[in-house]
């Protein structure tokens, strides 16, 4: 209950609106406005403090009311297999949206303006979980080996770059009407005439063709006209000898770009999953022409279990999964050893990113590979609209070299030391598409908890956004310093967040919401014991932990090289 009182300090009258709390067992007055030197104007202002106070408490109450309706609503997609694993809620593609909006990981871009189709912005979580996915790439795929090396091209090459590449000839799609419900979408070369209208089966017609690079004009007074780049990896051919040299790389080695890639695509569509402007992650590896065994690929690859669907049985009209493993379909000769190699390597980055169960292969029939291509291999993920492609990986063989060869006149071979010889090597190319990836994150995180009653987000530690909250479990000086003392120290490491606002069940579900692995309190006992709590974001288990190793064991759970369990002392104490 809160109340008046009135202040004489030196001869003059203060008054303060107080309200006294119970802080571990005892009653304390907290002061929770200063209302001014007179008692009328004093009691108008408590009126007011009050009355904001209540409207705050209200909106906050409704706030979560309005998220529950928006975030349970559930769309089921049509696959049956993934019916049957399913133990999360699914949630439509548009809720996902105003999901990633309300938190702040996904806005439109030029939002104002009412938005601008196939473009979208991270806000200040998106941002940081990109960029936890793109370290997280570079980590496993570059500097944790000997045999990678990264660039970062500019965006505009010479516009040469994509008359060798076959992009301006190839790199096109047919816009399509459908006659019967003129749903309007887009269709590779290959699947005209033979796809019917996804919304109603009707016939699609066509409406042209239409090249996929963005043109603009480089210069004033002498124009020129370029491309915005349609994929990253021509700069990993066109830099590829000058990489080599100055980074003294015997083959195979690979060359490594995360960038963004512009796609003036006919119909964007399911947030962020077609978009005409994101990025890749891809590799080009580098490999001596004749070279057909991998001293890579080992028993460990082989064993990699895989849903695939061959292209015998797409050429056939159906769509059949069957459990297959990478050794099995190296003896069936769809892929050669480096190929096999590296589409194991993918699977085992998205086994680590938590992915891998929601995950098929795909492979392209001969009608529908890339002009470069002579065998490419879809990764596709369970999307709630679909089993759609969230990385790639294709044999360009030494197309694109020869090609630059030729259009530039420049000698691209390499001394190769083992034969002696100079030589073009050949390219298994992985590629990935980051803001797929960061969407599969996000729907498979995803998970309406009934007991708690809200929203969990399962984001693997290593990528959270927000690694941990720090809350002073009451009010008052001495738990804030501490806190705050905390936090200091564990933002040198880590990007954590002092929520010292609303009652600790709220801060735990604000956390949980926007998948922050590890809340940890201070409380009475901590000014004692120097020790706090940390709470499991998905177990709600707690284990209390000394301050002075709070940062090392923080960072090994982070890591995941401790369980939960080792990392503490078990500790039963509901907060809610
Ligand atoms: N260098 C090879 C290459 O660019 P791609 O399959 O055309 O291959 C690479 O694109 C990855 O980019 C795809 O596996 C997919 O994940 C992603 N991607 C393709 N088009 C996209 C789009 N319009 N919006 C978002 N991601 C896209």
């Amino acid at each position: 209950m809160a109340f008046i009182v009135k202040k004489n300090i030196h001869g003059r009258e203060y008054y303060y609106l107080n309200e006294n709390r119970r802080i571990d067992g005892k009653v304390k007055t907290k002061t929770l406005a200063y209302l001014g030197k007179n008692k009328k104007e004093a009691e108008r202002k408590a009126k007011e403090f009050l009355g904001k106070r209540k409207l705050d408490e209200k909106q906050e109450k409704t706030e979560k009311i309005t998220e529950e309706i928006n975030e349970t609503e559930v769309t089921r997609p049509g696959d049956a297999v993934l019916e049957q694993k399913q133990s999360s809620t699914i949630i439509s593609i548009e809720n996902l949206a105003t999901f990633c909006k309300r938190k702040g990981f996904v806005f439109r871009s030029s939002e104002i303006y009412g938005g601008f189709a196939g473009f979208w912005d991270f806000g200040p979580l998106g941002v940081e979980l990109f960029k936890n996915i793109k370290d997280d790439f570079w980590k496993f795929f570059v500097t944790q080996r000997d045999d990678m090396v990264g660039i970062e091209a500019s965006i505009i090459s010479h516009p040469k770059t994509w008359k060798a590449s076959g992009h301006l000839d190839s790199f096109s799609d047919i816009a399509v009407i459908c006659k019967k419900c003129k749903n309007a979408t887009k269709l590779d070369k290959s699947e005209l005439g033979k796809v019917k209208c996804e919304k109603c089966g009707g016939d699609y017609e066509a409406q042209g063709e239409f090249n996929l690079l963005f043109k603009t004009n480089v210069g004033a007074l002498d124009s020129n006209e370029a491309y915005l780049r349609g994929e990253t990896a021509q700069a990993m051919f066109m830099d590829f000898r000058l990489a080599q040299e100055t980074s003294r790389k015997q083959l195979p080695f690979g060359i490594v770009q995360i960038g963004k890639v512009f796609r003036n695509e006919i119909a964007p569509r399911d947030f962020l999953f077609r978009s005409r402007e994101f990025t890749i992650g891809e590799f080009e590896f580098f490999i001596h022409p004749e070279e057909k065994k991998s001293k890579l690929l080992d028993d460990a690859h082989k064993k990699i279990k895989l849903r695939l669907v061959d292209a015998e049985t797409q050429e056939k009209g159906k769509e059949e999964l069957r459990e297959t493993t990478i050794g099995e379909i190296v003896k069936e000769n769809k892929l050669d050893e480096w190929h096999a190699y590296w589409l194991a390597e993918q699977l085992m980055w998205f086994e680590r990113l938590g992915l891998k169960e929601k995950i098929k292969v795909r492979e392209h029939m001969k009608s529908e590979l890339s002009h470069y291509s002579s065998a490419t291999f879809d990764i596709d993920y369970e999307y709630p609209f679909g089993s759609k492609e969230l990385a790639g990986n294709a044999n360009r063989g030494q197309y694109d070299l020869t090609q630059h060869i030729k259009e530039s006149k420049e000698n691209l071979e390499i001394f190769d030391e083992n034969t002696k010889k100079k030589v073009t090597p050949r390219v298994i190319e992985p590629t990935f598409g980051m803001e797929r990836i960061f969407l599969a994150l996000i729907v498979n995180g995803y998970e309406y908890d009934k007991s708690r009653d809200n929203v969990v987000l399962k984001l693997p530690s290593f990528l959270a956004p927000v690694k941990a909250a720090v809350f002073p479990i009451v009010k008052g000086t001495k738990f804030e310093k501490t806190s705050e003392r905390i936090v200091r120290d564990l933002k040198k490491e880590f990007n954590v967040f002092y929520d010292k606002s609303g009652s600790i069940g709220r801060r735990y579900a604000r956390n949980d919401e926007i998948g922050t692995p590890f809340c940890i309190t201070i409380d009475g006992d901590s000014l004692k014991n120097e020790d706090v709590t940390i709470r499991d974001r998905d177990t709600k288990k707690q284990i209390r932990v000394k301050i002075s190793v709070l940062k090392d064991t923080l960072k090994k759970l982070i890591d995941r090289e401790i369980s939960f369990d080792k990392a503490g002392k078990p500790f039963n104490f509901d907060h809610h």
